[in-house]
């Protein structure tokens, strides 16, 4: 790991240990996830706690989620929802839809949080808006759809968050053939084009090395 790399994460720790704290549930689903063999690419825990603020910030009562992994994301998107709110999240791989399912119990949120499985492209269609809030965070070339589908099932007032959007700055290249840059930089194009939302991206760093996050505000319903 490069020295820089090193600093990042060591901030990001001090961060966790001086702001967050220690949380037994999300350790626990950190834990299971990994123990399960998922890959260790949830949000980090200052990227989690950004979530969650985001939602108490708009006053979301119902969150769409696409790509759920191990429910570590879920659980603090879900933490965030008021009695009677509601998590949908979408998750393909029945495995990780099933530990995420298990995380989610065991940090007190079955009653909120709702995991389905399959494809997104496919469960999207079967889903009813308006959701407050939206956090895009699957396969990466699939990010224009995934868009438009949030789009779509967001309410005025609303907001749109898509991880990843930086990938080592592999999202500046225009040459690039990798299929998953491509859906980055044609989610960029679409929120620009898109006069129903208004949007920025922010490069972060961290214990998920550099990479970044946009942020859509849906201002108009159409
Ligand atoms: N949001 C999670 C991390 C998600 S990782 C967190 O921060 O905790 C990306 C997830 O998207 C993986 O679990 C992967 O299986 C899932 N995924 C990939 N392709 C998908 C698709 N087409 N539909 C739904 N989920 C998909
Ligand atoms: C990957 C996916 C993610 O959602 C993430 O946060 C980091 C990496 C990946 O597929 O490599
Ligand atoms: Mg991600």
């Amino acid at each position: 790991m490069s020295e820089k790399r090193e600093l990042w994460s060591d901030v990001d720790r001090y961060v966790e240990d001086v702001l967050l704290g220690h949380d037994a549930a999300l350790d626990h689903a950190a834990t299971a996830s990994r123990a399960a063999g998922l890959p260790d690419i949830a949000v980090a825990p200052n990227q989690g706690k950004l979530l969650n603020l985001i939602a108490r910030m708009i006053g979301a009562r119902r969150i769409l989620e696409v790509g759920t992994l191990g429910g570590y994301s879920a659980i603090w998107l879900a933490r965030a929802l008021p009695e009677g709110g509601e998590l949908v999240t979408l998750e393909y791989d029945p495995k990780h839809a099933e530990v995420a399912r298990a995380n989610i119990a065991a940090a007190g949120l079955a009653d909120r949080a709702t995991v389905i499985t399959g494809a997104a492209l496919d469960t999207l269609p079967t889903l009813k808006g308006p959701f407050d809030l939206a956090f895009i965070d699957a396969d990466k070339k699939s990010n224009p759809d995934y868009f438009a589908w949030a789009l779509k099932l967001s309410r005025k007032g609303g907001v749109i968050v898509v991880d990843n959007v930086v990938r080592e700055g592999r999202v500046i290249d225009a040459e690039s053939r990798d299929e998953n840059v491509l859906g980055i930089r044609r989610l960029n194009e679409m929120m620009a084009a898109e006069t129903r939302v208004s949007a920025t991206a922010l490069q972060t760093v961290g214990v998920k090395g550099h990479d970044g996050l946009a942020i859509a505000l849906v201002v108009a319903d159409e």
